[in-house]
């Protein structure tokens, strides 16, 4: 157990980081910030801050050595400065976790392996391998990059009229994973956080609506049959078991319109759908992930309210005094001075009374 007072490495410096650092903050941690740039949002309220490349193994090294326990707020760090640390301190999740999550193919046959639905899908090298996938998957098909992609980057949907080679261009990768086109009727996700004893604690399933490929808006609680958010739960403390998780996992989910689910993709850390738990639960994701990598009980995920949390992307994100008017609304800046299109500046949980999230 690291009581508090002890230094939490955190690797990545973005929002997920900085609310991270908040939470370690209340529960009286430091944290120590590795990120790839300056002024990144976790390390404007952190304790220490580490400004080096990933790929510094010397600054990797520094950092894991002046860290008690650390934990990565991305999934994108590259898999050597993961080792680096994992070799000095504990890193939780176990890097092995990260490493499935980097890539959607190894993340697949990992969810298949547990028995756990997925949309099917092939590995392709070539705009030709490609196209005799689409035909055995048939169009419409989504092309994705393996390794790298988020907010949609790196995806292309492969429709009737678009040749291979179109399609392999705007992907943009040497290796790509062509998966069947999943008609759903919500996307789902599930945040379950389990300590070193397997205990494990669980938010009920959210629905996600995304715009651009990007999380919009989530609706806490998803309105679901009690059988689904049954399934849906099952689903992700299996997956967390399977994966001998410390920490928090995001399972993102498809409810297809036949009412089954279908998972889309795993992150092993606090996640976007989990804003809300701040504002709305008696312990927040962020503060489940503080107290899972400590080895302190988990917290009780009860909540107190619906929500439901808007996104701040790009240019909404002047909307903000709006929301300081609105008392039932609760504000997070991210503290980013560059306002680019399509990136996550802040968000906005509104609360709602026990049941409201149904109307
Ligand atoms: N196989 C699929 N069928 C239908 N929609 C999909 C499929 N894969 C992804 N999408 C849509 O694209 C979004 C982003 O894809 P996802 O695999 O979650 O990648 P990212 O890492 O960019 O979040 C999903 O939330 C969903 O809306
Ligand atoms: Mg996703």
């Amino acid at each position: 157990m690291l009581p508090p007072g002890g230094t939490i490495g955190i690797l990545g410096g973005g929002q997920l980081g900085r609310m991270t650092a908040i939470s370690a903050a209340r529960l009286g941690y430091r944290t120590h910030i590795f990120a790839n740039e300056p002024d990144a949002p976790a390390a404007q309220v952190a304790a220490a801050v580490t400004v080096a490349s990933f790929n510094d193994p010397a600054a990797v090294a520094r950092f894991a050595d002046s860290v008690d326990v650390a934990t990565c707020e991305f999934e994108n760090v590259p898999a050597a400065a993961l080792r680096r640390v994992a070799a000095k301190r504990p890193l939780l999740p176990r890097p092995e976790i990260i490493e499935i999550a980097q890539d959607r193919l190894r993340e697949k046959n990992f969810l298949r392996s547990v028995g756990t639905l997925t949309a099917e899908f092939r590995e392709v090298g070539d705009p030709d391998a490609l196209a005799a996938a689409a035909g055995e998957l048939g169009r419409p098909c989504v092309l994705k990059t393996v390794r790298l992609g988020y907010d949609g980057k790196g995806q292309v949907l492969v429709t009737a009229d678009i040749t291979p080679a179109e399609a392999w261009r705007r992907m943009g990768a040497s290796v790509g994973i062509l998966e069947s086109f999943v008609d759903f009727r919500c996307e789902i996700s599930v945040i379950v956080a389990r300590g070193a004893d397997g205990a494990m604690a669980a938010y009920p399933p959210v629905e996600n609506r995304h715009v651009n490929h990007i999380l919009d808006t989530t609706i806490a609680p998803a309105q679901l049959p009690t059988d689904t958010v049954a399934e849906a739960d099952r689903i992700a403390r299996h997956i967390a078991e399977r994966l001998d998780l410390v920490g928090v996992l995001a399972v993102e989910m498809f409810v297809t319109k036949a009412g089954t689910i279908v998972v889309n993709e795993l992150a092993p850390r606090p996640h976007n759908s989990g804003h809300w738990t701040i504002d709305a639960c008696a312990t927040s994701q962020f503060e489940q992930l503080v107290r899972a990598i400590c080895g302190l009980p988990l917290g009780s995920t009860e909540r107190h309210s619906d929500a439901v949390m808007t996104n701040l992307i790009g240019r909404d994100v002047a909307k903000w005094p709006e929301a300081l008017g609105d008392p039932q609304a609760r504000l997070h800046l991210y503290g980013k001075t560059k306002v680019r299109a399509g990136r996550k500046m802040g968000h906005v949980t509104r609360l709602l009374p026990l049941g409201a999230a149904a109307g």
